[in-house]
């Protein structure tokens, strides 16, 4: 097969505002021996990808291509003799010309080469547009729901954005737990569609209490956990609504980080607090194959569905445009980049 020597990419050569999002011309990413080579169809568009942009999360060099997900079709593999006998490596079973998703920053490209650990070849029943839609999202409500706080039948769970592309997840993995959700969102529109993805309670953040709410809908005692990914702007209500030795996820930064607070906090309800990322659960080869497995599945099974909000284009302006409306909460569901024809 032959490749070019130069592949269009996008992305920033400083942080900033979101006028210094622009089209790059990279060097073709020339296989490493560890790599799998991916040719991309689509990549996903995350939060993440706005908390790089504005430097808020450190980026090494510059130029740098933004985006962190992407999925297409596999077109090199390792070399590496060492990888090629590994037991997990095996188990992936890659193969030229089949369909991968990836993770990894500078998923905003032609091209990506990749860590074979971090590509996880699809099913049939599952298409490139869907597995860069769900691999981010997906492995991190997949993961939190079972390693940040293990959600079990009966709890009454607070999700935060329920709206968003993880809140639909959080909301349809929770529910098929057989616990109660209780979501937040800006608008009556946002609400439907998150009861249509297994919200049972849905609160309008801009109209009601979330507080005094939350506390009616359980009896005063307070929820068993809250996955939150506002951040700034929700962390002290969070204390009110959870339960006594309950756990609070901070899961993310859509209002800005969380300033610095004493452990002392936690004492009043004898609170867990975590801030996991996903990468640091699906880490090893075996946890990558394990939860990319499961995602593929409850996505071939019809268990977990992916709302597409909108397929922006492969351009500065595409993402540029997909970067002001996640940001200004104007998106429901998954944000996704078409870079080529499947
Ligand atoms: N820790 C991890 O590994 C990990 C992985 C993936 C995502 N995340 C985090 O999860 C959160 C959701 O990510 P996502 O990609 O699925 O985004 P998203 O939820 O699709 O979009 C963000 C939503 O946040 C809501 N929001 C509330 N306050 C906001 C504010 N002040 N500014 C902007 N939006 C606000 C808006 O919904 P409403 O209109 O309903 O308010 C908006 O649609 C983010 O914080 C992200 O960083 C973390």
């Amino acid at each position: 097969m032959s490749f070019p020597t130069k592949i269009q990419a996008i992305g920033i050569n400083k942080t900033g505002d979101f006028d210094v999002i622009e089209k790059l011309e990279l060097p073709f990413p020339q296989p490493a021996p560890g790599n799998v080579l991916v040719k991309v169809h689509y990549a996903g568009v995350n939060f993440i990808d706005t908390y790089f942009r504005k430097g808020l999360y450190p980026i090494n060099s510059f130029p740098s291509a933004l985006g962190s997900e992407a999925a297409g079709e596999i077109v090199a593999l390792p070399t590496d003799e060492k990888v090629l006998n590994d037991e997990e490596f095996k188990l992936r079973k890659f193969a030229v010309g089949g369909k991968a998703a990836v993770y990894g920053q500078g998923a905003f490209a032609e091209y990506v080469s990749v860590p074979w650990a971090k590509v996880f070849p699809l099913p049939d029943g599952v298409s490139t547009k869907t597995a860069a839609a769900a691999l981010t999202q997906g492995a991190t409500a997949l993961t939190f729901i079972t390693e940040a706080y293990n959600v079990q039948k009966g709890d009454i769970i607070l999700v935060h954005t329920v709206a968003g592309g993880l809140g639909l997840l959080f909301a349809q993995l929770i529910k098929a737990r057989g616990a109660t959700v209780i979501g937040t969102t800006s608008t009556p529109e946002k609400a439907e569609i998150a009861k249509a993805h297994g919200a049972d309670h849905v609160i309008l953040y801009k109209q009601e209490d979330t507080v005094q709410r939350v506390l009616e809908l359980t009896n005063g005692e307070g929820v068993h956990a809250i996955f939150d990914g506002v951040g700034k702007d929700t962390f002290e209500a969070d204390f009110k609504m959870i339960r006594r030795k309950g756990t609070i996820v901070s899961v993310g930064n859509a209002s800005g980080a969380v300033p610095p607070f004493p452990p002392l906090k936690l004492v009043e309800k004898n609170v867990r607090l975590l801030r996991p990322t996903m990468g640091n659960y699906v880490y090893t080869p075996e946890e990558g194959r394990t939860y990319s497995t499961e995602l593929w599945r409850l996505i071939a099974d019809g268990t977990l569905k992916i709302r597409i909000h909108a397929e922006y284009p492969f351009t500065a302006e595409g993402v540029q445009q997909a970067q002001k409306d996640l940001v200004g909460g104007k998106t429901v569901g998954k944000l996704v980049h078409k870079v080529a024809e499947p």
